[in-house]
């Protein structure tokens, strides 16, 4: 799958109940030869309304985190989600929801193929990892991903 399927795959998914309250499935922005890769949790009311991860409040963090490493939004980084829809209220993603979602990030990674994988808070790093994770402890630590470095952070919300 290239990046047009997948996109519509996203935009068409019902493979879990977060299909229902969306207004939009939000698959990721960015430069598609990115070295760099962020991964969120899950888009909040103002992704959801404009379609684009990390739009709100906690986009505009990201941002000057990224700028306070010499990176912006769309050139050699690319920010996506562990799940493409919105929870309701804003809630943490269920694990069957993040399961149900995980084909379209690791489908987004096989196409980027980042030289590093950034996973901000805890949903995001449990699904790369695959694993239960305290990311007090997961952090300043190099992970790997299938063979590609991965670190862990607090997500900019939190
Ligand atoms: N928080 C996330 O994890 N992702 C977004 O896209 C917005 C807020």
């Amino acid at each position: 799958m290239g990046w047009d399927e997948l996109r519509q795959a996203v935009a068409d998914c019902t493979a879990c109940e977060l299909c229902k309250t969306r207004k939009q499935a939000v698959l990721g922005v960015g430069d598609t030869e990115a070295d760099w890769l962020f991964v969120g949790e899950g888009p909040g009311a103002e992704e959801d309304a404009r379609g684009e991860p990390f739009v709100g409040q906690a986009g505009k963090l990201l941002d000057a985190m990224l700028a306070a490493i010499d990176l912006q939004r769309g050139d050699n980084v690319y920010i996506a989600n562990a799940v493409k829809c919105r929870p309701p209220d804003n809630r943490t993603p269920e694990p069957e929801e993040t399961a149900a979602c995980w084909p379209f990030l690791a489908r987004q990674i096989a196409l980027l193929q980042p030289k590093l994988i950034v996973a901000l808070g805890k949903p995001a790093a449990q699904t790369l990892l695959q694993q239960e994770v305290k990311i007090a402890a997961a952090r300043g630590k190099l992970h790997d991903f299938a063979g590609t470095s991965l670190i862990v952070t607090y997500h900019p919300a939190y």
